[in-house]
């Protein structure tokens, strides 16, 4: 077998699941099922909206867990949600353009609003996730100055990468500060089933199904990032503005098919498998961060999701753990990564699904050993 990208030695940097959770024997079933009546769909570029069968798989994955329904055709197809968000930051920023986010989110969406040239501004955060209040002292200072934000982006469940979960009351107040200045909501929403302690508060859009709050959600949180297969859900006009920017002639109907063809019969009997593997992961990582650094660093037991935030001790040289790390072959998010004005800041953050068990009791010890050097006076 040939691998594309060297494996680091401690692999703790993106959030992708446990590679053995990938139902590969199931997808080549379905492949082998679906493909025979795809002879025609292939032949021709795929439908705008992407391939029906999939939007209903997301409209049902969503009826399920929300109890909500959202319309098949609000749902569009994109190459991961990480395409949708860079269609949102190109149909609703622009050079200068005000956007909110969390003050520390996940790089790509950083990655998408810098390109369009957005001014990003970052909101506080606790253990609860967006404060609101700080939402709104900034939102009340826009509006004096008349440069409201293109939208408030923000993962409210098993945020990205603080685990934080914002509660109930707190989603309310959210939406309701939205409608009061008009502005779009944007719910990166990809880690919502990866629920370790029982189900998540209602998604944003479940909240607020007739506002103007465009959700995002991924395959690739659930299978794996390699399918590039996500979708966004948004209400009109904010659909078109969106679509008005897709054009890559298409989602891939050959990925789409075989995912719906497994998903449809078999999404939440895997997604139960993957909450044991995440749940079990999780408090292996959690166990090795006590043992080796429960003196020194500070983190919150995330709910769910692949990510734990860890807090560095304030005697600690950052650059010089991250410099030690890396060297001792550690993969990881600097915390500076996910600061919407790349801060340097004493985080980091460990994901903790794709490595192995081993990987994880051995590379929170060296880690520990990398900040334990980072301490001591430079020599
Ligand atoms: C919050 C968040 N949104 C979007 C993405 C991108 O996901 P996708 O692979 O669906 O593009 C990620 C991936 O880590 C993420 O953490």
């Amino acid at each position: 077998m040939t691998r594309s990208v060297p494996m680091p030695s401690y692999p703790f940097g993106g959030g992708c699941p446990d590679p053995h959770s990938l139902p590969a024997a199931e997808l080549a079933a379905a492949a082998q099922r679906i493909l025979p009546r795809l002879q025609d769909d292939l032949a021709r570029y795929p439908d705008r909206l992407g391939w029906l069968p999939l939007r209903e798989v997301a409209a049902q994955r969503f009826r399920d867990r929300e109890g909500v329904s959202l319309p098949v055709e609000s749902i569009v197809l994109t190459s991961g949600s990480q395409q949708g968000i860079t269609l949102a930051c190109q149909a609703l920023l622009g050079p200068g353009k005000p956007v909110i986010v969390e003050e520390f989110t996940y790089p790509g969406t950083l990655r998408a609003m810098r390109h369009v040239g957005a001014r990003i501004v970052g909101v506080p955060t606790d253990e609860g996730g967006m404060r609101i209040d700080r939402l709104a002292a900034i939102l009340a200072e826009m509006s004096d100055r008349g440069e409201l934000p293109g939208f408030i982006y923000t993962t409210p469940t098993y945020q990205n990468p603080t685990g934080a979960t914002l509660s109930v009351a707190r989603r309310r107040e959210l939406l309701a500060l939205a409608r009061q200045y008009g502005v779009p909501v944007v719910d990166d929403n990809c880690y919502a089933d990866l629920d370790y302690a029982g189900p998540p508060p209602p998604s944003l859009k479940a909240l607020d199904p007739e506002g103007d709050v465009i959700l995002f959600e991924s395959f690739s949180k659930i299978v794996g990032p390699g399918l590039r297969s996500g979708y966004f859900a948004a209400p009109e006009p904010l659909r078109e503005r969106l679509l008005a920017h897709k054009i890559d002639a298409g989602t891939s109907i050959l990925t789409a098919a075989i995912l719906a063809e497994y998903l449809r019969d078999h999404l939440w009997e895997h997604v139960g498998r993957l909450r044991e593997i995440g749940r079990r992961k999780r408090d292996a990582m959690l166990a090795a961060f006590e043992r080796s650094l429960g003196d020194r660093c500070a983190w919150q037991v995330p709910d769910g999701g692949y990510f734990l935030w860890v807090r560095l001790p304030d005697a600690c040289d950052v650059a010089r753990v991250h410099a030690a790390a890396r060297a001792r072959g550690i993969v990881y998010g600097d915390g500076r990564a996910f600061h919407y004005a790349e801060a340097e800041v004493p985080y980091f953050r460990f994901s903790f699904a794709y490595p192995t068990e081993a990987q994880i009791a051995e590379g929170v010890a060296v880690m520990a050993e990398c900040i334990e050097q980072a301490m001591a006076a430079p020599v």
